[in-house]
Parts: structure tokens; C-alpha cells; sequence
């Protein structure tokens, strides 16, 4: 069986781009993997978090990964901060990734916009975090969004490195699982931008605690275009608020855009908005209730979040523990 790693930020309230692009597909592996979900707290300090918000938000996050349908017995769900493996190795990658290979990635000039010198290392090494969490599992799959896409090719190009300069396989290559017709949900007030938790709008984005009355609202308001819907695929070219919209209800309802396109081309935004704010609210007003009914239980999170951290552990360590021994630490 494949090992599995994923990781979501708990720097706000998840989307619905993390639900489609990410959450959704990793209940659907669960059956055949084994499961590593991480909270990668580590990565959400690279901006500055109110300590009790991170504690508060890491809580949250946890309890609607649950409620979405991960499954914390059978896999490993957990805090990153709370495996001390996960910055161990990725000081190691920090002395492997070179500046070159970091000075491209886009999400990095994305974040950092034009105050580049103002933006914190931990930033800037961002990356070298991720493929350390990846790879103190030896994990071999990781489900992701499309945005991810750069840095799961960084984590391969750190495995190769670090195995040719130390003469070894030890590091797996991962092959990144971008799945579904929403790997990339765009913000619903401009079709070319990414929908993000830490947008400044609320318009921009849905959350998974919207409640009924907020979802209708954020897609009636969502920005469109004067043109009906397309009868093909193809009609959606240059038009990246339909595309999104389309993408969304496709993935909501388990179809793909031509099949959407079928029931809805040829008619204007009004009748399918209606329809897509049902779907959304109909798929996720009970992740919201559940994962309400998880937080009633803080103490009981934190229970899920330590036992997980504890089961991570004892796989993360021996494996950082080798890689450690092959760079030449003298463990007297
Ligand atoms: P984060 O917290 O930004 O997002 C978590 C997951 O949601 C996906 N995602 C989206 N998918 C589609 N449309 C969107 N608008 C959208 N926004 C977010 C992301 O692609 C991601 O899969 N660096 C990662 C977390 C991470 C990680 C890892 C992932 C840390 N270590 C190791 C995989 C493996 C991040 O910031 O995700």
C-alpha cells in the first residue's frame, strides 16, 4: 500500500478551493492508502498568526477535517509543530535546495508581492518545509490543489540531490495527485485569482462554515459575465468566471463541465447560480453542523490531534534519524 502525505494551513477558515481541490479527494484515498493529514502550523507562522488564534485555529481546522470524513483512527491526523522531525529535516533540505531553485517559485513572489525584502525567510524556504514533511515519511503520494504543483517538483528535485550527493536511495520520488474537474477554484470576484483563506475579501471566497443564507448571497453577487452559458466546453475559453462556476458545480455534484454544460448551456446565469447555491448549500451545511458538533468537545480534538502526532512520530523519526547518520552527525 502507498503512503500518502497532505497538508493544509490553519491560517483561517478552510475553502471551498481546499474542500475541492484538496479535503474531498483525500476522504476518497483513504480506502487504499495509508494516510498522513497534517495541520502545517510550522508553515503558517511564515506570516504572523496571534498565538492564541494559531492554537484556537489549529483546533478548528482538525475538527473540519473530520467532519469533511477524515478518518483519524485508521490514518494519522496531527499537528506539524508537535513532530519535531518535520524542522529537522528540513534544516537538512535548507543546506540541499539551492537559492536558484527557490528563486522561482511562484507562490513565493505571489506572497511576498513587492515588499520582497520585508517577507520572512521562513517564507522564502517554504518549500524546503514542505518536501521535509513529505519525505520524513517516505511518503510517495501526495493529493494537492493545482497551486501546489511547483513545490511537489521541488521536493523532487531536493530527493534526487540529496541522494546523488550522498550516494544513497533513500528518498522516494512523489508523484503529486492534482484530481478533479476543481483542482484550481478561483475567487468569485475575479476569475483570474486563486480563491484564498487568507483573502482580505469575504466576497472572494466560500467557507465551510458559511451558513445557508451567506452562500446564496456570495454566489447570486458572484462575478460573471453578460453572456448565457455555453453548450460546449470550448465556449468557456476566455471566460474564467463561467469556467469557475461551472468547475465548482461539476465537482459538487460528481460530473465534469461538459455535463454541466448539457443541463445548463444556452440559458443565462440566473437559473444555474440558483441551482449551484443548492448544491453548495446542500453538500456542505452538514460539514459545517459536524464540525460544530466536534468543537462542542475541544479537549476531544486535542486528544485525536496528540494520539495522531504520537502514531506520526514513530514512523518520522527513524527515518530522520537515518538520513541524519547518512549526512555525517556523530551521535556519541
Ligand atoms: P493550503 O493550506 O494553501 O491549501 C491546502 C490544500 O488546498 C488546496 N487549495 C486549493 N485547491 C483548489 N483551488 C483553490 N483555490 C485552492 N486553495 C488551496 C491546496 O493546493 C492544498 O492542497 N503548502 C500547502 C500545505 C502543505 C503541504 C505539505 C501540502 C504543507 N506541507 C506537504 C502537501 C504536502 C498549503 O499551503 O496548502
Amino acid at each position: 500500500m502507498q503512503r500518502i502525505f497532505s497538508g493544509i494551513q490553519p491560517s483561517g477558515i478552510p475553502t471551498l478551493g481546499n474542500y475541492l481541490g484538496a479535503i474531498r479527494n483525500w476522504v476518497g484515498l483513504q480506502g487504499d492508502h495509508e494516510c498522513l493529514w497534517c495541520v502545517v502550523d510550522l508553515h503558517a507562522i511564515t506570516v504572523f498568526q496571534e498565538p492564541e488564534a494559531l492554537r484556537t485555529q489549529t483546533r478548528e481546522m482538525a475538527a473540519v477535517l473530520l467532519a469533511c470524513g477524515i478518518d483519524a483512527r485508521r490514518h494519522i491526523l496531527f499537528a506539524q509543530s508537535s513532530v519535531r522531525a518535520h524542522a529537522q529535516l528540513a534544516w537538512i533540505f535548507n543546506c540541499i535546495a539551492r537559492l536558484g531553485w527557490l528563486n522561482r517559485m511562484t507562490q513565493f513572489k505571489d506572497k511576498a508581492g513587492k515588499d520582497r525584502e520585508n517577507a520572512s525567510a521562513g517564507l522564502y524556504v517554504y518549500p524546503n518545509l514542505m518536501a521535509a514533511d513529505i519525505h520524513a515519511y517516505h511518503a510517495t503520494r501526495v493529493p494537492v490543489g493545482d497551486d501546489q504543483k511547483q513545490h511537489l517538483e521541488l521536493a523532487n528535485d531536493i530527493a534526487q540531490k540529496f541522494n546523488h550527493d550522498y550516494g544513497v536511495d533513500f528518498f522516494p520520488a512523489i508523484e503529486p495527485l492534482i484530481l478533479g474537474p476543481a483542482a484550481r477554484v478561483m475567487s468569485l470576484r475575479d476569475g483570474t485569482r486563486k480563491m484564498s483563506k487568507s483573502d482580505p475579501s469575504d466576497q472572494s471566497r466560500i467557507n465551510l462554515n458559511d451558513d445557508a443564507d451567506t452562500i446564496a448571497l456570495k454566489i447570486r453577487r458572484a462575478k460573471t459575465d453578460p453572456e448565457p452559458l455555453p453548450e460546449h466546453v470550448g465556449g468557456l475559453d476566455g471566460r474564467a468566471e463561467a469556467r469557475n462556476l461551472v468547475g465548482i458545480y461539476a465537482a459538487l455534484a460528481g460530473t465534469d463541465h461538459a455535463a454541466v454544460l448539457g443541463t445548463f448551456g444556452g440559458k443565462g446565469f440566473g437559473p444555474f447560480k440558483e441551482a449551484l447555491a443548492a448544491l453548495l448549500i446542500d453538500k456542505l451545511a452538514p460539514i459545517a453542523a459536524e464540525a460544530r458538533r466536534y468543537l462542542a468537545d475541544p479537549a476531544g480534538v486535542d486528544a485525536i490531534l496528540r494520539d495522531g502526532a504520537s502514531r506520526a512520530a514513530a514512523i518520522a523519526d527513524p527515518i530522520v534519524a537515518e538520513a541524519e547518520r547518512l549526512v555525517g552527525f556523530l551521535r556519541p
